[in-house]
């Protein structure tokens, strides 16, 4: 099977989200961010719309990063498996469970690539072998840009989803050249492509197997962004007349596995 892996386990991937993990949470736009694809994925997703069947829902986010949208989802249903591949977002992720009322979030850290990785909860809870639990809920939020092929991924999602089971990703899009803009010349490591094209992105989805599949612009967002390469310093906040603003749209990826 084609790696999803290259990019992440590589310098630019991995070790740049080790390395941001300890302060992730301290930039208020990730957590403006969180908010936007937790409305979206709401409003969007029927079984999160009725509080008792949601309350039955087992969710599954890749690339959940220090938890934000993981905490955000986690009292509206019964659990939330949340999986990164960097080490340092997961520990960041316990500490907040370990001092959070909400405790039902399974932090994992595993770069998925396989469904039935051990590393997932099984479907017997009391086994720790045989297959793994299945999901009615994928989400994903600002990563699938990090991602060097998407097939395998989407594959991956694919299996781990119960039939009729749904996905609901969430990223920037790609709306031309100037989409490469999102990130200042310090936050280039680990980005595989500036956004995600709808079009490109919904056909990929068919082609995999999902059915039911809607991608649609969700929200948009004023960013501010680098006049010319290396304008803002590393690990900084941006100053007031630092960069300038740009509108971003954000795109929700949805599609079902068949019944
Ligand atoms: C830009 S961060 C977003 C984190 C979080 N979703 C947020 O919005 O705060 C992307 C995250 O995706 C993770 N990631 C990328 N590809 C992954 C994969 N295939 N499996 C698990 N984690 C992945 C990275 O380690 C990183 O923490």
């Amino acid at each position: 099977m084609a790696s999803a892996a290259s990019s992440l386990t590589g310098a630019g991937g991995n070790e740049r989200f080790n390395q941001e993990a300890a302060a992730w949470d301290s930039n208020p736009f990730v957590h403006q961010m969180s908010e936007e694809a937790w409305k979206a994925i709401q409003q969007n997703v029927p079984s999160l719309q009725l509080d008792k069947v949601a309350k039955e829902v087992d969710v599954l986010e890749i690339g959940c990063g220090t938890g934000l949208l993981s905490f955000m989802v986690a009292p509206k249903v019964r659990e939330v498996v949340a999986v990164d591949a960097a080490q340092g977002m997961i520990d960041v992720l316990k500490t907040k469970i370990e001092k959070s009322e909400v405790k039902n979030i399974v932090p994992v850290a595993v770069l998925l690539e396989d469904p039935e990785d051990p590393a997932l909860p099984p479907a017997d809870e009391k086994a720790k072998s045989g297959p793994r639990r299945k999901y009615d809920l994928i989400t994903s939020h600002l990563v699938l840009h990090h991602i060097p092929d998407l097939t395998p991924v989407l594959k991956t999602m694919l299996g781990c989803l119960k039939p009729g089971g749904m996905v609901a990703l969430t990223d920037f899009e790609d709306f031309g050249p100037e989409a490469k803009r999102f990130h200042p010349e310090s936050k280039m490591g680990g980005v595989e492509r500036h956004g995600i094209n709808a079009k490109w992105i919904a056909d990929l989805m068919q082609e995999i197997g999902f059915v039911d599949v809607d991608v649609k612009a969700a929200w948009n967002h004023d960013k501010r962004v680098e006049r010319w390469k290396g304008e803002f310093t590393p690990g900084q906040p941006i100053g007031a007349d630092q960069g300038e603003k740009m509108n971003f749209t954000y795109v929700l990826c949805m599609g079902r596995r068949p019944q």
